[in-house]
């Protein structure tokens, strides 16, 4: 069976005052999703944008042709159920949330399918997949951060690559329909070691956006991927 890969540019390390071409550009040089970094300045160092740059973002989230990119949020605060409901109206098709960060995980999991959107679980450096195995059977995408959470240019840390392993054997122990992504220090050099251990969708930002060719750099990474 092929793997279909899956590559999601992080807007976070995109130029602010441009956003809008900025989601285009990346889309024209070949992005599969649109990765949508939401940092609330309290569970992590930083602090990024809201619903209402998502909902402003929506109508340029489509290829040439028309056809619509998904928009992939990973939020990064705490609390979770608010503005995860916030995104769902602004137009998000994937959102994800970190689990110590929401008092009830599978409620804060049920609160975003109920809206029609995806969910997602996204795991720390440190954190372990325990809660997988309560939650599995729930979700869409497991997001395994390859770096802590609140920045991008990060280095990547290589024991992501021995949880990647870990829950590609639920995943497909599972038998469900899961993305497996990973985020934070992906480059066209690690990209094949990271898909070597079982990911299908790849976060990069500051591999991308830091480049002033973003087509060459996504066509390097699907030649490493094969
Ligand atoms: C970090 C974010 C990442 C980040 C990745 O908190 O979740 O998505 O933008 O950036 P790079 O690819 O530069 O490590
Ligand atoms: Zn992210």
């Amino acid at each position: 069976m092929t793997t279909t890969y899956r590559i999601a540019p992080s807007i976070l390390s995109a130029d602010f005052a441009r956003l809008g071409e900025e989601v285009k550009s990346v889309i024209d040089a070949g992005a599969d999703w649109i990765h949508f970094d939401v940092m609330d300045n309290h569970y992590v160092p930083n602090l990024t944008f809201g619903p209402m740059i998502c909902q402003a973002l929506k109508p340029h989230a489509k290829t040439a042709a028309g056809v619509a990119v998904p928009i992939d949020v990973h939020l990064m605060i705490s609390p979770v159920d608010a503005l995860a409901a916030s995104f769902a109206e602004a137009g998000a098709d994937l959102i994800s949330f970190h689990p110590d960060a929401s008092g009830h995980v599978h409620r804060s999991i049920q609160a975003i399918k109920s809206k029609g959107v995806k969910a997602g679980l996204v795991f720390n450096p440190a954190e372990s997949l325990d809660v997988l195995e309560w939650t599995l059977d729930e979700i869409d995408l497991i997001l395994i951060m390859s770096v802590n959470p609140g920045f991008g240019g990060q280095s990547f840390i290589d024991s992501a690559l021995r949880k990647i392993e870990h829950a590609r054997k639920l995943i497909d122990a599972s038998g469900r329909d899961i993305r497996l992504e990973v985020d934070g220090g992906i480059k066209v050099d690690n990209i094949r070691r990271v898909a070597d251990a079982g990911a299908d969708t790849f976060v990069a930002g500051s591999a991308i956006f830091g480049k002033p060719d973003y087509k060459g750099v996504i066509d390097q990474m699907r030649l490493a991927l094969g």
